[in-house]
């Protein structure tokens, strides 16, 4: 009998209708139920072919477990040790260089100094930081969030210089991405499962939490789901994530990958709603089944990218190889040229009322952080330090 067990945290529809569904397909040999945890020994195997995890960015001990379970043959979905090394800034560059269209993003050193440093770490920094140059090439608006986060915590939608170094001094230690906004027409939330399955959500990321899931929108040009499709396969296996949610914002009939490193997303029936709670149900059944059916005890069972396969098998001794055949970016729509932005350095400071304005839709957009209006006077932008005091 091969056991597919999974681990879960506080949601509560999910993972049973995911037990029951494998179950109720009454497979000779193989069975569903939740993740069961006694003493964790070393190099000791579970007693589950297949793991579904949906919890252990939250949990360190359940990753250490996964990590442990994962080099004995369970099937961990999704691999820990990508899911441990990944970030959506890399993530980016890795779409760049897949051919995959995404927002112009850099990273910001984080506000505060991490524990235990101090100025002397910070030697390798340009002071003051290269801000000018950083606001030409993003422009605004423009979208500062977590480089390495999800649950649309600190994110924030900054309309100029004077309001990013106001919400970055709210930020602590994260570091944070700033990226080009994607002004779009159309926005789409997918789920990817086992690299090629894909369901295409249309999603309103500005209505209420409940509400963005749209059912009954507006007819969709079918070349751009086409696009969507295949940049969802194409980001996911080169990923190597059995299990994610890419979104993607249309700019002028081209989507643009925004957030593609969502390894455990929502799949709670009352967000997704019921249509979309049956396909992501109904497809882990079948991948995790899928999973199990094809493993082999003992052996390594986790889906690695071809990213990390080709790219980095390769690349010390035939970089050449690695550039032939990796590089459709000129083929593709990721070489169209971005349109141009005004560099901010040049704009005239904004009014009073303006800036007002502008918090207002950083707290709009940023539901759980805490902006606070007031910080937005201050903060001139050439001074800030990239790593002050706490
Ligand atoms: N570059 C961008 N252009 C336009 N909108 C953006 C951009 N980046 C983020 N957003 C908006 O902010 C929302 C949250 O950003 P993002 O999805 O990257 O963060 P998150 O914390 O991973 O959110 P979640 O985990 O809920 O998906 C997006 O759904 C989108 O509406
Ligand atoms: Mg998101």
């Amino acid at each position: 009998m091969k056991k597919i067990g999974i681990l879960f945290g506080k949601e509560n529809t999910f993972p049973q209708a995911f037990i029951d569904r494998v179950n109720e397909k009454k497979l000779k040999d193989i069975t569903a139920e939740a993740v069961h945890i006694d003493m964790v020994q070393q190099a000791k195997p579970t007693d589950y072919a297949v793991i579904i995890d949906r919890i252990s960015q939250d949990v360190p001990f359940y990753r250490a477990f996964l990590k442990n379970a994962a080099i004995s043959g369970t099937a961990v979905i999704n691999n820990p040790f990508w899911w441990s090394a990944d970030e959506k800034f890399f993530n980016n560059a890795l779409a760049e260089k897949i051919g995959v269209p995404v927002p112009k993003t850099v990273i910001l050193p984080s506000y505060e100094r991490p524990d235990d440093t101090g100025e002397e770490s910070f030697r390798n920094l340009a002071m003051p930081f290269g801000w000018d140059k950083i606001f030409s090439y993003v422009g605004f608006p423009a979208y500062m969030k977590p480089h390495d986060g999800g649950g649309w915590k600190s994110v924030y939608k900054v309309n100029d210089a004077n309001q990013l170094f106001a919400n970055h001094a709210e930020t602590q230690q994260l570091v944070m991405m700033l990226q080009e906004e994607i002004q779009f027409t159309e926005y789409f939330r997918c789920y990817v499962l086992g690299g090629n399955r894909v369901h295409i959500m249309q999603y309103e990321p500005r209505n209420p939490h409940h509400e963005r899931y749209v059912l009954d929108g507006p007819p969709v040009d079918k070349a751009i789901l086409k696009k969507v499709e295949e940049y969802c396969i194409k980001l996911n296996q080169a990923l190597g994530y059995d299990f994610n949610t890419v979104e993607f914002a249309i700019r002028d009939g081209i989507p643009y990958a925004i957030d593609f490193c969502n390894p455990a997303p929502d799949a709670d029936i009352h967000s997704v709603g019921q249509e979309n709670f049956d396909w992501i149900v109904e497809n882990a059944a079948d991948l995790a089944i899928e999973k199990a059916k094809s493993y082999q005890k003992g052996k390594m069972n986790l889906t690695w990218g071809t990213f990390i396969k080709d790219q980095f098998s390769n690349s010390p001794t035939k970089p050449e190889t690695v550039a032939k055949a990796k590089t459709p970016i000129a083929k593709t729509a990721a070489a169209k040229p971005a349109a141009k932005v005004q560099p901010v350095a040049k704009k005239a400071a904004p009014s009073k009322t303006e800036k007002a304005e502008k918090v207002k839709t950083a707290e709009k957009a940023a539901p759980n952080a805490k902006a606070k209006p007031a910080a937005a006077k201050k903060a001139p932008a050439a001074k800030k330090k990239p790593a002050p005091k706490k």
